[in-house]
C-alpha cells in the first residue's frame, strides 16, 4: 500500500471543519442487511422513493448506504440528527444543505464507484468529486475522441499504449470533479476545457474556452484512495489544507 493509501485516518470524536479545510470521506459500501437497517430510517421520503425506483435491488442498497453515510457525516459537522437535514437540488440535480437549515454554509459533494464512495466536506466553495472503479472492458479510444477537448486529444494520441488505461481515467475523473463542483452537468461541455491528464502529471484545470482566469481559480488533485480506483477533487480555491478520514461500518453507529 502506498503512504497516500495509508494516511486515510479514522475522524476524531470532536470533528472540526475549519474555514480554510477540505475534507475528504472514503466511505466502503456495506449494503450488509444490519447496516442497511440502520440508514434507511434516516432517509426523507423522497430519498425513500428514489432508492424504491432502482432497477436492481444492489444499486438501491447502494444508494441508501452513501445517502445515510452523507447524512450521518452531515449531522456531525452540523450537531444534527442525520434524519433531520433537508437537501435541495439545483436546476442540475445538485444536491446542496437545504439554507434555512444551518446558519454553517456547508458545501459537499459525493461520488461512488463499485464498492467505494467519496465524500468531500468544506465551507463557502464550491467543490467537486469524481470516483471511478478501473474498468477495463471501457472504448478508451471512442470515448476519448468524443468528449476530450482538441488539446487533450493531441496529448492522448501521442500516449504509449502502457499508460493509457490509467492517463484516461486520470482525464475522465477530473472533468468530471470540475463539472460536479461547477454543479452544472453536462450542461458544460466536456471538450470545451482541458485538464492534465498524463501520469504523474499534477492534476490541473489548464484552460477553458469561456473564461481566461477560470483556471487560476480552481485547483484539482488526484486522490489516491485504492487499488483498482482513481479519483479526483475541484475545489474552488487555491489554498487550502485536506485532511482524509476513512469511514466503515463500524462507525455508523455515530
Ligand atoms: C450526474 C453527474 C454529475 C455525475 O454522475 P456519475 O459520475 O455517474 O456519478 P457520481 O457517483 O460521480 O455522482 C453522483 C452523485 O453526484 C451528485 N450529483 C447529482 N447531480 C449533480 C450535479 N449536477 N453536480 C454535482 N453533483 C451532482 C449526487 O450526490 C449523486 O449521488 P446520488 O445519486 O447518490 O444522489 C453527471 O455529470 C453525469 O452523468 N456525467 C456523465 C459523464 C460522462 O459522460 N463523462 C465522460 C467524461 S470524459
Amino acid at each position: 500500500m502506498s503512504k497516500a493509501i495509508d494516511s486515510w485516518l479514522s475522524p476524531p470524536l470532536n470533528l472540526k471543519l475549519s474555514s480554510q479545510e477540505v475534507h475528504i470521506w472514503r466511505v466502503y459500501i456495506d449494503t450488509d442487511d444490519s447496516i442497511l437497517k440502520k440508514l434507511q430510517p434516516l432517509l426523507s421520503t423522497d430519498e425513500r422513493s428514489k432508492a424504491a425506483r432502482f432497477r436492481f435491488e444492489k444499486d438501491s442498497a447502494k444508494y441508501i448506504v452513501t445517502r445515510g453515510t452523507l447524512r450521518t457525516i452531515l449531522g456531525r459537522y452540523l450537531s444534527q440528527k442525520p434524519e433531520d437535514l433537508k437537501f435541495s437540488y439545483n436546476q442540475y440535480g445538485k444536491p446542496a444543505l437545504h439554507s434555512s437549515d444551518t446558519n454553517q454554509s456547508i458545501s459537499f459533494n459525493v461520488s461512488h464507484s463499485h464498492e467505494l464512495a467519496l465524500i468531500a466536506v468544506t465551507q463557502n466553495r464550491n467543490i467537486g468529486v469524481d470516483i471511478e472503479y478501473v474498468r477495463t472492458n471501457v472504448n478508451y479510444e471512442e470515448i476519448a475522441e468524443r468528449f476530450f477537448s482538441p488539446a487533450e486529444k493531441a496529448v492522448w494520441r501521442v500516449l504509449p499504449t502502457s499508460v493509457k488505461q490509467e492517463a484516461f481515467f486520470n482525464c475522465w475523473t477530473r472533468k468530471e470533479a470540475y463539472i460536479k463542483a461547477k454543479g452544472m452537468g453536462l450542461s458544460i461541455p466536456l471538450n470545451e476545457f482541458d485538464v492534465s491528464f498524463k501520469p504523474r502529471e499534477p492534476a490541473a484545470l489548464l484552460n477553458t474556452t469561456w473564461d481566461e482566469q477560470e483556471a487560476s481559480r480552481w485547483s484539482l488533485k488526484e486522490i489516491t484512495l485504492a487499488p483498482e480506483y482513481i479519483a479526483a477533487l475541484a475545489v474552488e480555491a487555491s489554498n487550502y489544507q485536506l485532511k482524509f478520514w476513512q469511514l466503515n461500518s463500524l462507525c455508523h453507529k455515530l
